[in-house]
Formats: structure tokens, sequence, C-alpha cells
């Protein structure tokens, strides 16, 4: 009876299977966007539907555009480590822009909030990149809306599957191929571990345990810098998941070296103990 007292507290229940459930979550469906977007058969990039990604939050430091990143509840954002090394460590010199479009001008809807922790992996790894994961707390509450929502997160049973095709939305380096002031999609499939950790591919430097790669054997399609941070989403029984989480590359979508993605259903206890440990349950947290 006590041990099952003991687990019934330390275990998201998982109202929806394959859903990891967040702390003091409320009725706030997760990885529905009200503006439907897209289906996963166009292979191609470019811009996205204004509204079809409304987790999808940028990060700017000073200022500036610098990193990805996905709304898990109105307080927290999930991130990569690898953003915030060095001086980038204060959360004062860091905002999280929700709702937005269009970096050229002030998007309809558009909430800006700042920082108040920064929590990084404390077994990241700046050579391998193991552990490249962090989440935000912000200091104000996000308004959700129609062009502001939270993604779902995966039970640690629902990994990525080869093949998958999944998108990465972003407003990083576009080289050339689209209009980097607007949020880019772009679609890509799961590789599987034993591919891209074949000698002319990553080799040893890819981490299976904890990493996947998604991306094209040919590259050309890709995440880039400042798309960093920002989720990989697979969609399962009609919901929206953050599988990975952008973490590097050799350069951007070159021949054999996909992006490579934190696997997102691993970390769903070291997640799930930040929100909780943060987290008020009795002030209602989406
Ligand atoms: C965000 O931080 C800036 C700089 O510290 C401050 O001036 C501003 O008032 C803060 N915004 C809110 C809504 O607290
Ligand atoms: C990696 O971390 C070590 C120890 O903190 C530091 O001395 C080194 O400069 C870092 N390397 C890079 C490339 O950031
Ligand atoms: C990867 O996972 C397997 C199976 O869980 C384990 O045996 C192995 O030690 C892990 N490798 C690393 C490098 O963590």
């Amino acid at each position: 009876m006590l041990l099952a007292i003991v687990i019934f507290l330390l275990v998201p229940e998982n109202v929806l299977s394959g859903t990891l459930t967040l702390p003091c979550s409320s009725n706030v469906l997760c990885g529905q966007p009200v503006h439907q977007p897209v289906s996963l058969r166009i292979i191609g990039g470019g811009e996205a539907p204004v509204g079809a990604w409304p987790w999808v939050v940028l990060l700017t430091e000073l200022g500036y555009v610098s990193c990805g990143g996905a709304i898990l509840n109105n307080r927290f954002i999930l991130t990569a480590t690898h953003c915030f090394l060095g001086k980038s460590y204060d959360p004062k010199r860091w905002q999280v822009m929700a709702g937005k479009h269009n970096l050229n001008r002030h998007d309809p809807g558009e909430q800006t909030v700042n920082v108040t922790r920064i929590f990084l992996h404390k077994n990241y790894n700046n050579e391998t990149v193991a552990n490249d994961i962090a989440l935000l707390m912000l200091e104000q509450p996000l308004t959700y809306s129609n062009l502001i929502s939270p993604i779902c997160l995966p039970t640690e049973d629902q990994g990525v599957n080869t093949g998958e095709n999944c998108l990465l939305a972003g407003w990083g380096a576009t080289r050339g191929t689209a209009d980097q002031m607007v949020l880019n999609q772009v679609i890509l499939p799961i590789i599987s571990d034993d591919i891209c950790s074949l000698l002319d591919w990553y080799g040893s430097d890819f981490l299976p345990n904890t990493t996947f790669c998604a991306g094209y054997e040919q590259g050309g399609q890709d995440g880039c810098t400042g798309d960093s941070g920002g989720s990989l989403i697979c969609r399962r029984n009609g919901l929206w998941y953050s599988q990975g989480i952008l973490s590097w590359g050799y350069g951007c979508g070159e021949y054999k070296y996909p992006g490579i993605y934190t696997d997102v259903s691993k970390y769903g206890s070291w997640i799930y103990d930040i929100i909780q440990q943060n987290t008020v349950c009795n002030s209602p947290v989406g």
C-alpha cells in the first residue's frame, strides 16, 4: 500500500497514453495548433503558415536572435544547454518571444517575457555535446491564445522511429534558401542510429543512447545556426510532440551530416522534476 502511494505520487500520470503530464497541468491541450498546419508528406522547406506552430519561441540574448525553444507550459521553455555557455548563463540577458512570425515587424498577439532562471543539464559535456537540454523559467507567465500554446512531451517509451517524418521550425540561418526574417519550417525524416554511426557519417561522435539524427543523406534541408534549441516535432494520434532538440551538426545541410537532436523521450524525469520543484501548484499553470 505504501509502495503504491509512493509510486502514485512520483510517477507522472499518463492521461493520454504516450504523453508526459507535467505538474499542475490544467485542461490546456498540448500539441494542438488552432491553425491546422501541414501534411507531413510534403517534403520541402519554406515559410511556416502563421500560427501553425504556437509553441515555437525565439530566444534573444541582449536583443539578438540566438536560439529557438518550445513552450512546455506557461512558465517553462524547453531548449538546449549549448545556447547558454560563457556569460550567456545570466538570465537577465535573455528574453523569450512567443506568438512571433516576422522578425521585421510587431506581430499581432506576440508576447515578450523575461527569463528568471536558466536550468542547464549538469552532465552537459562541451566536448561530446552530451545532455544538450535546458529549461528556461519565465518571469511572467505566458497568456495562451490561438498563437501561443504548449507542445506535448513524449513518455520514455515513445521515442522516434526510423523513417518517420518530423518537422523543425525556426528563424535560423537560411543562407539564401528562404526569407530568414520569417519562421521557416522543414520536414526531416528520422535516420537510424546505425546509419548515423557509420564511419563516413558521424562515426563515434554520434551518441545513439541520448541523441538521434534527422535529415537527408544528400543534405540540403537541415536546421542551421539560430535554430539550435528548437524542437523537432512529430505527430502521434493527432497531437504534436517535441521529440528532439536541435543540438549540433557538422555545417548545415552537408552530405551525410544531418542534424543531431537530443532525444527528449530520455529526459522526461529531468524535465518533470525541475518543473515540479519550481512550480506552486495552487497557482494555475497551463
Ligand atoms: C524585463 O527586464 C527588463 C530589463 O531588466 C526590465 O526593464 C523590464 O521591466 C522587464 N519586464 C518586465 C515585464 O518585468
Ligand atoms: C569546455 O569546458 C571546460 C571546462 O569548463 C572549459 O575549460 C573549456 O574551455 C570548454 N570548451 C569549450 C570549447 O567551450
Ligand atoms: C547505451 O545504452 C546501453 C543499453 O541501455 C548501455 O548498455 C550502454 O552502456 C549505453 N552506452 C553509453 C555510452 O552510455
